[in-house]
């Protein structure tokens, strides 16, 4: 069986080299060449755990890129996995997604094809897409992914569940096919979901928007565990040990960032709009997502020392989680612009070098001149929190408490903002710290 995957992204990327790991033959298509001179010569333009190396093992074996459509003609399974990005009015915008499916048209002739839409894409879009396509040989078939960034190798192989919407989910002939592409994780007992467009549509959008609703959910609890001295760390401990709850997703920050959540919970939310239905909860999670940031700088940095101008403040952690380059929707670099704007001095750290080059280019790029020699990325924890007035904890990484004891002696002055609520507070007092958190102190 050929498969062709069309856009290299966080998606597209993972989906070609983890189907080439299981033996099939894969083209990977992107309009951008110089993406795909990279990515042939065996480099990953993104960084995600263990993909260079994997690619490198099937890179001109069963595994290729190029800019062309051509591969298209002989292939049984087309993935599309191009971005569908947030337009100016918070829709999902499907240009990229409409643009590739014009460019396969041209390259499908006889022979039967399964069209597989893997971006994210509001309910009703595989029943357009098959409309386009109404006069070729061709099944649109929809199958959300669930990839975490940072994790998404590992996830591609180990997934919770495959959901795989149809026109008819009776009677298609590409479901023997999917089950064949799928089949060592049928294998494995991964559960499939089979179900129709819409519902594999907006289960994709549920999931997410339910996710996000929970760490909005635990920061909106968070504020009034602040006023009242409570602690929301126990709080959502004690909460999980509910299996109807559940533990994970109730950690309280400073929001949630990246591609998908912010993006997905607002497309979710215009898209109750368009059928003129009201999303109070939908809403409410993105509203309380936007101003966590804020609160958390106010509420405890700017509250700590009165006026942060001049001050000079380490950021630890600049991506939107850990392990990964990604900086879309970082609240890191929210609060970063916060600082900034506020006359701080910063020093930016992240452990992936790509995330610190990111941030350097980031603001390079953009007007770097209003923020003149204000922020400054450097590649040792140890140099970004030296002689600092503050540190501020943007990303939950595993931070090593022995190190605190090195730290103190660096610092100007041992104050901890965790943004992240990943410390242990206590310890960090007993060794003079001050500390403050979210939702807790
Ligand atoms: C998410 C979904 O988890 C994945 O299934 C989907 O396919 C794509 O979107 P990802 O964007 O990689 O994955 O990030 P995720 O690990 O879910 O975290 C999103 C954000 O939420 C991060 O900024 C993280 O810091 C924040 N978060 C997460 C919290 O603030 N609290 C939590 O308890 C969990």
């Amino acid at each position: 069986m050929k498969i062709s995957v069309i856009g290299t992204g966080y998606v597209g990327l993972i989906q070609s080299v983890g189907l080439s790991k299981l033996g099939f033959e894969v083209t990977g298509i992107d309009i951008d060449e110089r993406k795909v001179k990279k990515l042939n010569s065996g480099i990953s333009t993104l960084y995600e755990d263990n993909l260079e190396e994997e690619l490198k093992k099937f890179i001109n074996e069963n595994l290729k890129f190029t800019s062309s459509y051509e591969p298209i003609s002989n292939s049984d399974v087309i993935f599309l996995c191009v971005g569908t990005p947030q337009d100016d009015f918070g829709n999902a915008d499907l240009k990229f997604l409409y643009s590739a499916v014009e460019s396969i048209k041209k390259y499908i002739d006889n022979k039967p094809k399964t069209v597989v839409i893997k971006s994210t894409v509001p309910v009703g879009t595989c029943r357009k897409i098959q409309e386009i396509l109404k006069d070729y040989p061709v099944e649109v078939v929809s199958n959300p992914e669930f990839l975490r960034e940072g994790i998404a190798f590992k996830d591609f192989f180990e997934p919770e569940r495959i959901v795989l919407g149809f026109e008819n989910p009776e009677n298609n002939r590409s479901i023997n096919l999917l089950k064949k592409v799928y089949g060592h994780f049928e294998k494995n007992n991964v559960p499939f979901v089979i179900s129709s467009w819409e519902t594999s549509e907006l289960i994709k959008y549920a999931s997410n928007a339910f996710l996000a609703a929970k760490i909005s959910f635990i920061n909106e609890i968070s504020k009034l565990s602040d006023k009242v001295g409570a602690d929301i760390k126990t709080i959502s401990e004690a909460m999980g040990m509910d299996e109807r709850i559940g533990a994970k997703f109730l950690n309280a920050g400073i929001g949630y960032g990246g591609s998908c959540f912010p993006k997905d919970v607002k497309a979710l939310a215009k898209q109750f709009e368009s059928f003129e239905i009201e999303s109070k909860i939908i809403t409410s999670t993105e509203n309380v997502n936007q101003a966590q940031t804020t609160w958390f700088f106010e509420n405890k940095i700017k509250k700590y020392y009165g006026n942060v101008s001049g001050k000079t403040f380490a950021v630890l952690g600049l991506a939107f989680k850990p392990n990964t380059d990604d900086l879309r929707e970082s609240k890191a670099i929210e609060l970063i612009n916060i600082l900034l704007k506020n006359g701080a001095i910063v020093k930016g750290f992240d452990y992936i070098e790509k995330a610190r080059e990111n941030t350097l280019n980031k603001y390079i790029l953009s007007d770097s001149k209003s923020i003149g020699y204000s922020l400054h990325i450097l590649d040792h924890l140890e140099d970004a929190v030296f002689e600092t007035d503050g540190i501020v904890i943007a990303t939950e990484y595993d931070f090593n408490i022995e190190n605190w004891m090195k730290i103190k002696e660096l610092v100007k002055e041992p104050v901890i903002f965790d943004g992240k609520n990943v410390l242990d507070s206590k310890k960090l007092k007993s060794l003079g710290y001050t500390y403050f958190g979210v939702g807790r102190n």
